[in-house]
């Protein structure tokens, strides 16, 4: 790499859709002849890709954005850019662009397609760009460059936005409504990715299950069609979906992954609480019981299936009975893995306004027995595994010929062995769990000596400042340098 390049820094916040989105925003930079550095001191260019889910994921990225101002007092020319689902909303645009006028690029999720007409217009010209748009033309989305970083694994999406309005989340107001991708665009983007030899394709949508595309027939594609087409795709890969809503996982969906080759078993299927009476105030639109059926006819009908979940814990008029009926649904469906979040207030949503908000004291409480059962529950399934042998995806190796891997069901493993395994099935028997954390061994060590390396990007580690303590000294004194020299201003 030559030093005369010029470098970018992006951080990521969010859901797999922002990773995804950050590997299109980095293949606008590398058009522009940037390359990717790992922290804001070398970098020509960060670009912070926001998330608005909970207001933990705004202050982090707030007290980010103001970790920048030393460096940018040092390196004036830097530009700054901050897009995602935070900046979508006005007011925060606003917010970010009055506490933080050092910002030069501020745009949301809707104009993605157009960030590089405004670096290039920020290089030429100078000025700030400010742009948050309602409406974009999507098919520009699909059709830009990507740099994937995400080693073995490719993120497609199939759809855009989410109509849901679940009355607690802010993603409908910051990412728009449905729109789906067509079904040859999808197709022949995944088939691409094969070719190229990514291993595992993990299609992108708020709610998946609400797929609807068309053929280039003109005749109108469901979710469970365009997982049976992909599904015909003869390479050797695994197929994964994200994510799904239980009241449109249709019976077609399930009886297609239950004879399909390449679907994992794995499937995440958020419930976000158990309660009758919490899930209506929530907009869910199914039952316990219905959740409880539909868990019934997937374990029924794949038998090796392995469910992960969502959960949101201190939802407004959420009581300790409400709370235990969560419970009950976590102990009967027996997760592979839960996701618990202490439920947080969103502008704008319907739950903002409602009564009986919760303690976050006792949130806190709720959220730590529901981490307490999770891990009993995992703990005791990881047990379970050790002495079989499952078909693992080989994602990463570290220095030590330590290498990372997946099984079906979407639980990672370790287990020794040379790094030419990364991109490659291998069998690998489970010999130890600890906790929940599982270490194997490869049954067949003779034949992975015939895999090649190959050239997969992972991502890089990023940070806001360097590792290394010389140039932190730098900054430090840069610091204590530039307040002296206010202080003097400020007497005179
Ligand atoms: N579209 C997906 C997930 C979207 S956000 C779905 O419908 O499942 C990911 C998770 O964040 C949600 O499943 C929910 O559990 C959590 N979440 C969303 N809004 C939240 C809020 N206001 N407070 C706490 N958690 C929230
Ligand atoms: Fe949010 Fe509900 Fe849409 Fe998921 S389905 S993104 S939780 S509104
Ligand atoms: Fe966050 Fe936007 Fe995803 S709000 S969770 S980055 S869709």
């Amino acid at each position: 790499m030559d030093n005369l390049d010029k470098k970018y820094l992006i951080l990521t916040y969010g859901c797999q859709m922002n990773v995804h989105e950050s590997e299109k925003l980095a293949g606008i930079l590398e058009n522009n002849g940037y390359v990717s550095c790992d922290n804001a001191v070398d970098a020509d260019i960060v670009v912070f890709n926001t998330c608005a889910i909970r207001e933990s994921a705004e202050q982090k990225i707030f007290g980010n954005i103001g970790e920048l101002k030393n460096i940018k007092v040092a390196k004036p020319n830097m530009i700054i850019a901050i897009c995602g689902c935070m900046s979508q909303q006005k007011n925060y645009a606003e917010e970010i662009l009055r506490k933080y006028p050092y910002v030069d690029i501020i745009f949301g999720t809707h104009n993605l397609s157009k960030f590089d007409e405004m670096l290039k217009s920020r290089i030429s010209t100078g000025k700030k760009v400010s742009s948050i748009v309602e409406d974009e033309n999507i098919e520009l989305r699909d059709e830009m460059k990507i740099s994937r970083t995400s080693g073995v694994n490719a993120w497609v999406n199939i759809m855009y936005g989410c109509n849901n309005f679940c009355t607690y989340c802010i993603v409908p107001y910051v990412r728009g409504r449905e729109i789906s991708r067509p079904e040859d665009s999808i197709i022949f983007e995944v088939e691409n990715l094969l070719k190229q030899g990514y291993k595992q394709i993990t299609l992108l949508g708020q709610n998946v299950n609400s797929y609807k595309g068309v053929a280039r027939n003109g005749k109108e594609v469901s979710f469970a069609k365009l997982l049976s087409d992909l599904d015909e795709l003869n390479y050797e890969y695994r197929l994964r979906f994200m994510t799904s809503h239980p009241k449109d996982l249709s019976s077609d969906v399930i009886d297609v992954i239950a004879n399909s080759k390449h679907i994992c078993h794995g499937i995440h299927l958020p419930v976000q609480s158990g309660s009758d009476k919490i899930l209506a105030s929530m907009n869910r639109k199914y039952t316990k019981e219905k959740y409880l059926k539909l868990v019934n006819e997937i374990k029924k009908k794949i038998p090796d299936a392995e469910l992960t979940t969502d959960i949101i814990v201190g939802f407004p008029d959420e009581t300790d009975e409400d709370f235990e009926e969560t419970l009950d649904v976590v102990r009967k469906t027996e997760y592979l893995q839960i996701f618990g979040f202490l439920y947080s207030k969103r502008k704008g949503t319907v739950a903002e306004k409602m009564d009986k908000q919760v303690d976050l004291k006792i949130k806190k409480e709720r959220l730590s027995k529901l981490l307490a059962i999770k891990n009993e529950i995992v703990n005791k399934k990881s047990a379970e595994l050790v002495g079989k042998t499952y078909r693992v995806l080989v994602e990463s190796a570290s220095k030590d010929d330590t290498l990372y891997g997946s099984l079906d069901s979407g639980k990672t493993i370790s287990f020794n062995g040379n790094k030419n395994c990364v991109g490659e099935f291998v069998d690998v028997k489970v010999t130890m769990a600890r906790k929940s954390v599982i270490y194997g061994e490869i049954v067949n060590e003779e034949e992975t000596r015939l895999f090649k390396e190959k050239n997969f990007k992972l991502p890089i580690e990023c940070s806001i400042l360097p590792k290394d303590q010389k140039t932190m000294k730098i900054l430090r004194e840069n610091k204590s340098n530039k307040k002296q020299a206010d202080d003097k201003n400020s007497k005179k």
